[in-house]
C-alpha cells in the first residue's frame, strides 16, 4: 500500500495520475458535473483501492512513452476489479499494452485539433455527432487493439482514436476529452461517469460545509487547535470552517511582520476578531523582520531571513497552547497533487517559499486540513456559501515575504511605508475597472534606484516606482496586463503627487518567463 490517503466518499472517480498537463482538468470536468473525483498516484494498486472502491477509474494522459524503461504501468489487477476503467492518451496506450494489444512508436507527435470519426455502440459517444474536432496529443499510437476490444473511433492518422470492451466496461481514447479544444468533450466524459459507472449527482458545496463541519468536530472532540492566520483566501476560509466547527476552541495567530499591505493587520484584526468573534492574536513583530533583513540586499537571503523569522514567532506563539493537540493548514488540492506527483524529480530552487511546515521537533502537532480536497475556486465558493465578504475571497495573491520581496535591494521602516503608500494608490485605481477581477496581481515595486526630477522649482532625488500587472491561469506563466493608459496615468499622476519620496512611475512589461510576476 503506498503511502496516500483514499477519500472516504461513498461514490468516487478515481484518476490515476501519469503525469500529463491536463490530470486536475479531468478531475474539474467531473467536480463540475457534482461527482466527486480525486487525482490519486498511478501506482496505486487494485488491492489499495478495495478500502473504497471508486465507481469508476481513469487512467490519465503522461508524457511518458510505454516503450521508455522506467515508464509507469499500470497494474493489471484494475481492469480485473469489475470497476468501469477509461484510458485517456498514454492512459489508452497503457490499456492496449497490459491486455494484448500493439502499440507502436510515432514517426512524429501529432498535436493539436483533428477531426474524428466516432463508431456506434460506445456509450461514451452517446447522443455526440458522428464527426467531431478533438484535440490529439501523442507520438506512440495504438496499432492492434486488445482481443474482444472494438473500434471506437477513427482519424486520418490514428486507426484506432477510441477502443471499448462493453463486457468488461472498458474505454479508452486516444484524444482529451477534457480540454475545451475537444467538442463535446465533456459529454463524453459525463457519459462515462454516469451512463457507464452509473454515479449520480452527489457532490455539492453546500453540503460539503455541512459534512465537513460535522468531521471536524469528530476529529477535534474536545481539543484545541491553532492556525495561523496569513489574512489570504485558504486560511481565512480554514479559519471561518473551523469556527463553525469547534468556536472559540480554535485559536488564531496573525504575524504582523512589518511587510504586509497598507493598514492590512488592521483590516484583518477587523474582520476576524471584531466581526467574525474569532479567537486572534495578532502579534506584532515588525521591528524583529527590520532588525533580521538589515543589511541584506541578495534575494534569497532576504527570504530565507523572512522565513526564518516567521517560523520562529509562529512557534513562540504556539508554544502558548501545548495543549492543543492540532495545527490548521490552508493546504489545497493542487498543493497536495504537486507533493504527489509520481516523477517529481529535482527541480531548481528559483525561490524559496515558505509556509508553517517548518516547525520545530518539539512542537508537535496533528495537521487539520480541511481544503486538502479542492481547488482555488472551490475554496472561493466555500467562502461563499459560508458568508464570507468578496473583498476577502476575491483577494491577489500575495506571496508570504510580503513587501519583503518588492523592494528590491535593503528593506528598511522608512522603504516599507513608501511602497505601502504607493501601493494603496494602485490598488485603488486598478479596482475601479470593470474587468478587475480577471486580473491575477497588480502591485507596485520600489526600486532601489533614485533618479532626478522637477517638483514646482525644487531639483528632486527620489525613488522609482514599477508598477508590475499580470494576468495568468496559474502563476506559472504570466503576461502582463494591458491596462488602460488613462488608468496607468492616474496611478503615475497620484503616486507621483501624493507620495513623497517617489518622483517616477515606469510599468513592467516583462511576461514569465523569462521574467516572474514577483521582481525578486
Ligand atoms: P513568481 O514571482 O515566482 O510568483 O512568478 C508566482 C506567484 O507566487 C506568488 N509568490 C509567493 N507566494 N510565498 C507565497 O505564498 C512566496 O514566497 C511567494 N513568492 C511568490 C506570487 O505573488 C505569484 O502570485
Amino acid at each position: 500500500m503506498n503511502d496516500q490517503t483514499l477519500p472516504a466518499q461513498k461514490q468516487w472517480i478515481a484518476i490515476l495520475d501519469y503525469g500529463s498537463q491536463y490530470t486536475q482538468l479531468i478531475a474539474r470536468r467531473i467536480r463540475e458535473r457534482e461527482v466527486y473525483s480525486e487525482i490519486i498516484r498511478c501506482d496505486t494498486t487494485a488491492a489499495d483501492l478495495a478500502a473504497h472502491p471508486p465507481a469508476g477509474v481513469i487512467l490519465s494522459g503522461g508524457p511518458n512513452s510505454v516503450f521508455e524503461e522506467g515508464a509507469p504501468t499500470v497494474d493489471p489487477a484494475i481492469f480485473e476489479m469489475g470497476v468501469p476503467v477509461l484510458g485517456i492518451c498514454y492512459g489508452m496506450q497503457l490499456m492496449s499494452q497490459t491486455l494484448g494489444g500493439k502499440v507502436v512508436p510515432g514517426a512524429e507527435r501529432e498535436y493539436g485539433k483533428m477531426p474524428i470519426e466516432v463508431m456506434p455502440g460506445n456509450p461514451l459517444f452517446d447522443g455526440i455527432p458522428s464527426t467531431i474536432t478533438a484535440w490529439m496529443s501523442h507520438g506512440d499510437r495504438v496499432e492492434a487493439i486488445p482481443a474482444n476490444f472494438e473500434r471506437g473511433a477513427v482519424s486520418a492518422t490514428c486507426p484506432f482514436a477510441a477502443m471499448f470492451d462493453n463486457a468488461k466496461r472498458l474505454y479508452a481514447l486516444q484524444f482529451h476529452p477534457e480540454v475545451v479544444h475537444t467538442q463535446y468533450g465533456t459529454d463524453i466524459l459525463a457519459n462515462f461517469v454516469f451512463k457507464v459507472c452509473g454515479c449520480t449527482r452527489s457532490w455539492k458545496l453546500t453540503t460539503w460545509v455541512e459534512d465537513t463541519v460535522a468531521r471536524l468536530r469528530e476529529q477535534i472532540g474536545e481539543d484545541e487547535v491553532v492556525l495561523g492566520l496569513s489574512g489570504g483566501v485558504d486560511s481565512s476560509v480554514v479559519a471561518v470552517l473551523l469556527n463553525k466547527a469547534i468556536g472559540r476552541r480554535l485559536h488564531c495567530i496573525f504575524v504582523d511582520n512589518g511587510l504586509l499591505r497598507y493598514r492590512e493587520a488592521e483590516q484583518v484584526e477587523e474582520m476576524f476578531k471584531k466581526n467574525l468573534g474569532l479567537d486572534l492574536t495578532v502579534v506584532h513583530a515588525e521591528q524583529r523582520f527590520y532588525d533580521a533583513l538589515k543589511g541584506l540586499d541578495e534575494p534569497e537571503a532576504k527570504r530565507k531571513a523572512i522565513g526564518k523569522n516567521f517560523i520562529d514567532v509562529f512557534a513562540e506563539e504556539a508554544r502558548r497552547f501545548r495543549h492543543c493537540r492540532y495545527l490548521g493548514q490552508g493546504t489545497i488540492y493542487p498543493d497536495v497533487i504537486e507533493s504527489r506527483s509520481p516523477r517529481k524529480g529535482p527541480s531548481q530552487t528559483i525561490k524559496s517559499h515558505h509556509n508553517v511546515g517548518g516547525l520545530p521537533d518539539d512542537l508537535k502537532f496533528e495537521l487539520v486540513e480541511p481544503l486538502r480536497e479542492l481547488f482555488k475556486d472551490e475554496v472561493r465558493a466555500v467562502g461563499r456559501v459560508m458568508g464570507m465578504a468578496d473583498e476577502l475571497l476575491d483577494r491577489q495573491p500575495f506571496p508570504g515575504p510580503g513587501l519583503g520581496v518588492r523592494i528590491l535591494g535593503e528593506v528598511t521602516r522608512e522603504k516599507v511605508e513608501l511602497l505601502q503608500q504607493a501601493d494603496v494608490r494602485v490598488q485603488e485605481e486598478i479596482r475601479k475597472l470593470p474587468d478587475y477581477k480577471t486580473i491575477w496581481q497588480t502591485f507596485a515595486v520600489l526600486l532601489p534606484c533614485r533618479s532626478v526630477g522637477v517638483m514646482g522649482d525644487q531639483r528632486t532625488y527620489e525613488y522609482t516606482c514599477a508598477i508590475r500587472s499580470v494576468n495568468s491561469i496559474d502563476a506559472m506563466t504570466a503576461d502582463w496586463t494591458r491596462i488602460p493608459y488613462d488608468v496607468l496615468a492616474r496611478m503615475s499622476n497620484r503616486i507621483i503627487n501624493e507620495v513623497r519620496g517617489i518622483n517616477r512611475v515606469v510599468y513592467d512589461i516583462s511576461s514569465k518567463p523569462p521574467a516572474t510576476i514577483e521582481w525578486e
